[in-house]
Formats: structure tokens, C-alpha cells, sequence
């Protein structure tokens, strides 16, 4: 079997995941990461760590897989996707894992979305409209009215989880939600104002080579920083999956309807754009009294929910990225992942999101037991030392038979570590799983 020179791009918690995954595969890989800053977790999986100055550098990435001969690439997040990494190395004959500029609109115009489930007839969204002119303000209070106040102002490009507006959590009133819509105008050209929709949400991830559509774990993740879904929103906070890919919440027709939502938004975007979608659809859904609706899709792993799924994938990773940039994902009858129970979370610096300490020394415990995996995110090693950088930092993923298992393996091992550093303790608990419960009945 031919080696798999594998270029990894981007330096997260997700990657750090996503280059464990291929560590344990049989397939022989040499794996390059493309980083704007070294992971700890990263260089000890990686042949070489390129450091360059932007993950949206297409030209200097390109040029860094010519270099290097890859063969292949696997992309962690959006940004450099919707900035047409995937065109650039496709261009240059490296195989990858992450869909064109095109297809990753999906993502990066939520108005795009919205229309392409409408012009295909998929009935998945709730009642939403796009604005462009910021002088129709008329127009858009009347809509804010229609829904007594209860919408979502959404921003019609990339905005680092800022772009999203939603009525009693971000506003309280239509001149605040509009002072941020037209701004949001001025900025991408084009707003999208929403039904605010009343639920439990929850994340289905799939793999796809354009053809067969692989899903994975359903996840919840945890976007509030603080315990009780309280605090600033942040990246994600932490992700669960209980025993057999289950969540507490969730029906098997849920999980049904978000896997056909996926299979007809692929087929959708893949009819819309003439291309072929190889890489990771994320569908982000709410169950809600009228059904499962989509709250958003995105066109890459999510973080942490992708610490939960390739930490339970059974399936070799190797073979399922390189099936998915050949066309051969179908060989593959499915994807398998451990039965268990599987509990996320991220220690974050005090002060994190908002005013995060930086440069502060994290200890991190010796032994990881076989249930736990630690992989590292928004932390730099200096002078044998980690160190805090300001964002996420460390992200615990621990097994169990059962979710509660799970949890306290999760909080046992976050226990050892030392620094100033937090994280949510209710994520994993029935107390939270209940109020999530209680919405649905
Ligand atoms: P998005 O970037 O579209 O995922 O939005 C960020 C968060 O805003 C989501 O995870 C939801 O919690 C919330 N949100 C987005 N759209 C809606 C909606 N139509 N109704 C209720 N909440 C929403
Ligand atoms: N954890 C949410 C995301 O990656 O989009």
C-alpha cells in the first residue's frame, strides 16, 4: 500500500484529535501540519509543523504541499475552506478532505443556505428573510414584529461565533437588533433576520465522498461559558454522547430526519454548485414541537464535538480519508464507533472568553488513564513549561458504560490538573440534561 503523505491544516483541539485518529491507523502516514502556532499535542504526531502567518493563506499552503509532496490534506476548520484551500491544493493534484469554495458557502453565507433549502423544496428552516437594502426598516420591523421580538439576526459572513444575534440572550429591543443588522449590511452585504426557534439542539456530523453519506455520533455541545448555560457564548465548552451513538433527548425519527436533511442538502448544494462534495457536513438541528429544523450546517469537524466522535471511532481514519477523496467511501458499509458513553471538556484560562489570563503555567497530570484522551488546543510549550495563549485550552475526553461513568472519569482526570483554569461541571449531569428535557414537554 502506498504511504499517505497527509498535510494537516490547522492547530486545535479538533486537529489535535483528527491527528490521533490517523496516529492509529494501519495505513503507513507521514502527517504535515500547516499551523499559525505550534500545538504541543500536534508536534509530537507530526513528521513537520509549517508555521505560517494565516490558515487563509491559500497561495503559501499550496505552495507548502508542492514542497512537500503530499498526497493528501485534511482541513480543521472553515476558514481556510471558504477561502478555497480545497480549490487550491485540488488544483495542484492533492487529494482532500474538505469541500470547494463553492460548496462551503453552506457555511459561510447562511443566507445561501437558507435559499438553497428553499429553491430545493426542503422544508427544514424556520420562516427567515434576507435583507440587503439597510434603508427597508420598515420591512424589517415588521417582521421583528410579526414574531413578537422572538427572532435571530444572523450576519451574512464569517464572524468567529459573533455573527449571531438572538432575541432576550444578545437584544432586548428591534433598535438594538437593527443597529447590528445594518451594520452587518454594511459589512457582508446581506442579513438574514429568523423565526427564533424553541428546542434542544443537537449536532449530526457526517463524512461524505458525494456520493455515500456516512453519519457520525449524534453530540450535544455546550456553547455558554459558565455552568447552567449562563456567561458569554464561546466555541464549545465541552460534548456528550451517551451509550450506542444516543443522546437522552433524542428520538431515533430525529436522528432519522437530520440524516435525511443531510442526504438532501448534500444532493442539493452538490446539484446547485456542479461539484462534488468530499469532506465533513455538519448539520446543526433543533428538535423542536413542528420537528427537527436546521439551525445551521457547516462544512468541517466541530470543536469539541469532533474529540468526541474520532476518539469513539472504531473505523480506521486512514481509510476513510482516503476513500472519501477517492470516490470509495461505499466500501465502507458504514462507520463504527465504541458503544459507550463519551464526555467532552474543555479547562479554559480564568476569564475566558472575555478577558482570559495569557502566559500563565498550566500542570498537567503524568498519568492519562486508558478511558481519557488530552488533547491540547490554546496552549504553547516555552522552556519546558505549557503555557496559556487565551483561548480554549486543553480538552478532556473520557469513556464510560455509561454517561455518568463517563462524566466522572472526565472529571476525575480534570481534577489533576493545576493552573488558572476553569471548566462547566454540569455538562454530563442529568440536573442539566432534565431542564434540556423539560423544554421538550
Ligand atoms: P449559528 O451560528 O447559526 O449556529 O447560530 C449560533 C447559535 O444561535 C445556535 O447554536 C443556536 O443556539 C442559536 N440560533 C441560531 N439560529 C437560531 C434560530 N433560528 N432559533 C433559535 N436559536 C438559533
Ligand atoms: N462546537 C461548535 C462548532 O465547532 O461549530
Amino acid at each position: 500500500m502506498n504511504v499517505l503523505r497527509v498535510l494537516l491544516v490547522g492547530n486545535g483541539g479538533r486537529e489535535n484529535a483528527i491527528a490521533a485518529a490517523l496516529a492509529r491507523s494501519a495505513r503507513e502516514i507521514e502527517l504535515l501540519n500547516y499551523a499559525t502556532a505550534v500545538n504541543p499535542g500536534l508536534e509530537e504526531l507530526c513528521e513537520e509543523i509549517h508555521l505560517g502567518g494565516s490558515l487563509t493563506d491559500v497561495d503559501e499552503i499550496v505552495a507548502y504541499a508542492q514542497a512537500q509532496k503530499v498526497t493528501h490534506a485534511v482541513v480543521g476548520p472553515e476558514a481556510p475552506l471558504i477561502a478555497g484551500v480545497a480549490d487550491g491544493l485540488a488544483a495542484v493534484g492533492v487529494a482532500v478532505m474538505g469541500p470547494t469554495q463553492a460548496l462551503a458557502q453552506l457555511e459561510g453565507s447562511k443566507a445561501y443556505t437558507r435559499n438553497l433549502l428553499k429553491e430545493y423544496k426542503l422544508d427544514y428552516s424556520p420562516v427567515y428573510r434576507v435583507f440587503t437594502d439597510g434603508g427597508m426598516v420598515e420591512a424589517r420591523e415588521a417582521f421583528y414584529n410579526r414574531f413578537d421580538g422572538q427572532i435571530v439576526v444572523k450576519a451574512d459572513g464569517l464572524c468567529g461565533g459573533k455573527g449571531v444575534l438572538v432575541a432576550e440572550e444578545h437584544f432586548h429591543s428591534f433598535a438594538e437588533a437593527d443597529e447590528f443588522a445594518v451594520a452587518a449590511i454594511e459589512q457582508f452585504g446581506r442579513v438574514v433576520f429568523e423565526e427564533k426557534l424553541v428546542g434542544v439542539e443537537f449536532s449530526l456530523i457526517a463524512i461524505t465522498d458525494g456520493t455515500t453519506l456516512h453519519t457520525c455520533l449524534p453530540v450535544q455541545d455546550y456553547k455558554r461559558a459558565h455552568d447552567g448555560d449562563t456567561g458569554p457564548n464561546t466555541g464549545g465548552m465541552g460534548a456528550i454522547t451517551d451509550v450506542d451513538g444516543t443522546l437522552p433527548f433524542l428520538e431515533p425519527e430525529h436522528f432519522e430526519a437530520a440524516r435525511r436533511i443531510l442526504t438532501h442538502t448534500l444532493a442539493a448544494v452538490q446539484d446547485d454548485t456542479g461539484q462534488t462534495y468530499r469532506g465533513v457536513l455538519f448539520g446543526g438541528f433543533m428538535i423542536t414541537h413542528s420537528g427537527v429544523k436546521v439551525i445551521e450546517f457547516n462544512c468541517r469537524f466541530g470543536d469539541p464535538e469532533c474529540q468526541n466522535i474520532l476518539t469513539m471511532l472504531v473505523s480506521d481514519f486512514g481509510e476513510v480519508l482516503e476513500r472519501t477523496c477517492d470516490g470509495t467511501l461505499g466500501e465502507m458499509l458504514m462507520l463504527e464507533f465504541s458503544a459507550e458513553a463519551v464526555v467532552t471538556k474543555y479547562l479554559c484560562p480564568d476569564g475566558y472568553p472575555d478577558a482570559p489570563v495569557k502566559g500563565e503555567a498550566v500542570v498537567v497530570p503524568e498519568i492519562t488513564p486508558e478511558n481519557v484522551s488530552v488533547y491540547y488546543s490554546s496552549v504553547g510549550s516555552e522552556g519546558g513549561k505549557l503555557l496559556l495563549k487565551g483561548s480554549r485550552a486543553i480538552a478532556v475526553t473520557a469513556t464510560g458504560p455509561t454517561l455518568a461513568e463517563a462524566n466522572e472519569a472526565c472529571e476525575s482526570h480534570l481534577s489533576h490538573f493545576s493552573g488558572p483554569l476553569f471548566y462547566r461541571s454540569d455538562i454530563g449531569t442529568a440536573e442539566l440534561l432534565d431542564r434540556y428535557a423539560a423544554r421538550l414537554s
